[in-house]
């Protein structure tokens, strides 16, 4: 394949994904935004494959059959709620790509660089190899706390800040030995030390971040993840992925900016890691009542209600609630009542969550609205249903100084005249915190999982 028809191909893929990212700013958009995504993506493959050498072909394709038997299975079969997990893996995959292209490029025999084209070559390899180790590492712990097999409490070693930093000085170090060495064998034994200190570096950043942190956390890696590709992009001179890695790095650590902002976290604070961390007590269990309300409570209530917001959170989304959700807001609606949604940016386990099952029930965006609007109107709400959300209405946010969660933004679903939380038990959310919430006189609580609780209700209504 001649070069000029790679670097057009390479045009039209980098032009495909830059639309594919402005559809995905908007739910109404984002279904094209993925196809243009897709296609973009067709094309960078077929023509990398084609770029090559026809002796390599074989490998290649019978790699990516592989590859893509084993994702093609993964995808089908991985529950919604298990998407951020499924990220974070893949995220781990690119880091490890980078470290491994890295480590072979500063190998191959074949690539021989002079002068200053081979300082900055060399620089490249380091860059790709400790942002992409960083990423893997970093990547496979998010996993592993959000998949519930590493606690999700933070991780505090006395001087962790001194390690980080010792750390970071030492790779400096490293970095330039690495490059004065120059060719392959003088400069292994530092990029192997340091690609063994970033791993241990990626870990402990997240290790130390608290559960109520993690959505800034995956938008963060998802950046590094890009910030990886770029590098070997750079390593392999191939500008597509050059593009494609800045695209991602930058609109990840944007969406990271967004992620802090929803959470009042410092985004300066965020990209050091080790964030979300100091101070903060548990909150203290909330003592009292509860008062427990049925279905069809929850329906005489709403039928007399004139203005009703529904909160859903990621109960709704393991209950698989969000059609019968979406039946209920019709019937309302219908009904003359005013209903509508309120979306927490960071309700559910990843970025746009609620949005997604939402439009998967066939809701109108139109009384989908985000928290910064309809926390005005709250005050004059009749009912606010709380459909499996708990960290994102919990009032000790605002009101208790010591709490993990102290000072992100919440729906103050508690300003409205009557409240009903739908979930199973008293049971804490991410976050492990509790909820004076459910505390308050005018909160009812309607126990069940979230789908048959609505059944429940629609059948009352
Ligand atoms: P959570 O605070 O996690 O609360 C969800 C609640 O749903 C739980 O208290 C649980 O109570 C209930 N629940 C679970 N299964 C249910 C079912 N089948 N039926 C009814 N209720 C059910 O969720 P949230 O309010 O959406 O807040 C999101 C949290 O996740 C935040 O802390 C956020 O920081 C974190 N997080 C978010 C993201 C992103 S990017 N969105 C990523 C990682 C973490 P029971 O067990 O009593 O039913």
């Amino acid at each position: 394949m001649s070069a000029g028809i790679i670097s057009s191909a390479y045009i039209v893929a980098s032009v495909l994904f830059i639309l594919s990212l402005g559809g995905l700013s908007h739910p109404e958009s984002a279904r094209r935004g993925n196809i243009f995504g897709m296609a973009g993506m067709a094309i960078a493959i077929v023509v990398t494959v084609f770029s090559r050498q026809a002796g390599h072909y074989p490998i290649i394709i019978s790699m990516m059959a592989v590859g893509g038997a084993i994702g093609t299975a993964v995808a089908r079969r991985v529950e919604m709620t298990a998407v951020p997990q499924l990220v974070a893996l893949l995220h781990s995959l690119v880091g490890l790509a980078a470290v491994l292209v890295g480590v072979a490029n500063y190998l191959d025999p074949a690539i021989e660089h002079q002068g200053v084209e081979q300082t900055i070559h060399a620089i490249e390899i380091y860059l790709g190899v400790l942002i992409g180790a960083v990423t893997f590492t970093g990547s496979v712990a998010a996993f592993g706390k959000l998949q519930a097999l590493i606690s999700s409490s933070p991780l505090l070693i006395p001087g962790r800040h001194f390690f980080n930093i010792a750390i970071g000085i030492v790779c400096i170090f490293l970095g330039y030995q690495f490059v004065s060495a120059g060719h392959v064998p003088g400069g292994l034994f530092p990029l192997l030390f340091m690609t063994a200190l970033a791993m241990v570096f990626g870990l402990h950043m997240v290790l130390a971040i608290g559960g109520a942190d993690m959505p800034v956390v995956i938008s963060m890696l998802n950046s590094y993840s890009g910030w990886a590709a770029a590098a070997t992009g750079f390593m392999l001179s191939n500008d597509l992925l050059i593009v494609t890695g800045a695209l991602v790095g930058s609109s990840g650590a944007i969406l990271s900016y967004i992620m802090c902002r929803a959470m009042n976290r410092r985004f300066v604070a965020v990209i050091l890691g080790g964030f979300g961390t100091t101070g903060g007590k548990a909150a203290v269990t909330p003592q009292g009542e509860v008062n427990v309300f049925t279905g069809q409570e929850t329906a005489l209530l709403l039928q007399s209600s004139k203005s009703v917001v529904v909160v859903p959170g990621y109960g709704m989304a393991v209950a698989h609630a969000q059609h019968s959700v979406s039946d209920m807001m019709k019937t309302l609606r219908d009904n003359g009542v005013n209903a509508r949604f309120a979306i927490h940016p960071v309700a559910g386990r990843m970025p746009g969550h609620m949005n997604v099952l939402l439009a998967e029930a066939k809701v109108p965006y139109d009384i989908v609205l985000e928290m910064d609007e309809i926390n005005l109107d709250l005050p004059a709400t009749d009912v606010v249903l709380v459909i499996g959300a708990n960290d994102i209405v919990n009032p000790s946010a605002q009101e208790e100084p010591d709490s993990p969660i102290a000072g992100m933004p919440v729906l103050e679903v508690w300003k409205a005249e009557t409240v009903v939380v739908l979930k199973r038990s008293m049971a804490t959310g991410y976050a492990g915190v509790d909820n004076p919430l459910f505390y308050r006189d005018n909160t009812r609580m309607l126990f069940g999982d979230a789908k048959n609780s609505i059944d429940e209700v629609l059948k009352n209504l």
